[in-house]
């Protein structure tokens, strides 16, 4: 579904992604790990369009998106969740995902049907899928912050997706908060069959998680593959997994 091919990006004469490599298959969770500064953030901010590379190529659906901007890169099916909060504080749950959802429907739908309807009913979808359903009316700023991060995902949800991708969906969240949201993950991509690209420091989660790791270190890709050839490779357990800035 999803391919990277040797991204570059520098700011300027520092190299943050420096020949990348990623490949999401349709359906599937996958995981980047790394150290630190490896070149995460960057790599997802290249994907969604955000910073335009410097060199390599990315496809979705076969089709070249390198260097599109991030609205034609969310219309073609590509959402994130920001690493930072990035709803309306003031509105309600309600209206934070409402207003992803008109947004959606004023580029995709025709104007003779009820958009009022139609987004309500989908709103109430996504926030069902979210588990925040009862939470509807709670004014975004009140929630905890494991709800707003998870108002994060309900609001990229609006946009309709098929590739989510999360930065550190889990940062800051109780070991509680923590299950929670990664089984919410995990159900994402079961009912509603979306492919998700995360990546998360906690390697308990991703190796019970994902079905696919990329694990990056200098803007580099050191390998992508299961969960058990990650573990196996021996420039992984040397550079990453024990090493001393894991
Ligand atoms: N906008 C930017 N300007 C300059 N340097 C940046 C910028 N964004 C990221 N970097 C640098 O690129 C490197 C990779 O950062 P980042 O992609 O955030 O890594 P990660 O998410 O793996 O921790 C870091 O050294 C960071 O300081
Ligand atoms: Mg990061």
């Amino acid at each position: 579904m999803l391919r990277v091919e040797n991204i570059v990006k520098s700011f300027d004469d520092f190299t943050a992604v420096n020949g990348a490599q990623l490949t999401v298959a349709d359906g599937a969770l996958v995981a980047v790990i790394g150290p630190n500064g490896a070149g995460k953030t960057t790599l997802f901010n290249l994907i969604i369009g955000l910073f335009k590379p410097d060199r390599g190529k990315i496809t979705f659906d076969d089709k070249d998106i390198t260097g599109l901007p991030p609205y034609e890169i969310c219309r073609r099916g590509i959402a994130r969740a920001f690493q930072i909060a990035n709803i309306f504080p003031r509105l309600s749950v309600f209206e934070n995902v409402q207003v992803a959802v008109f947004a959606q429907q004023r580029q995709s739908r025709n104007f003779l049907q009820p958009a009022h309807t139609l987004a309500r009913a989908e709103t109430n979808a996504i926030l069902e899928s979210a588990g925040l359903q009862h939470k509807a009316r709670h004014i975004a700023s009140a929630l905890s912050h494991g709800d707003q991060r998870i108002l994060e995902i309900a609001i990229a949800l609006g946009s309709q997706p098929r590739l989510l991708i999360l930065d550190e969906p889990t940062a800051g969240m109780s070991p509680e908060e923590t299950a929670t949201t990664m089984s919410l993950v995990k159900q994402l991509a079961q009912t509603r069959g979306i492919t998700i690209l995360f990546c998360e420091h906690d390697m308990d989660i991703v190796f019970s998680v994902a079905q696919s790791i990329m694990v990056m270190r200098h803007g580099q890709t050191i390998i992508q593959g299961t969960p058990e050839q990650v573990r196996q490779n021996r420039q992984v357990q040397e550079a990453y997994l024990g090493g001393a800035d894991a």
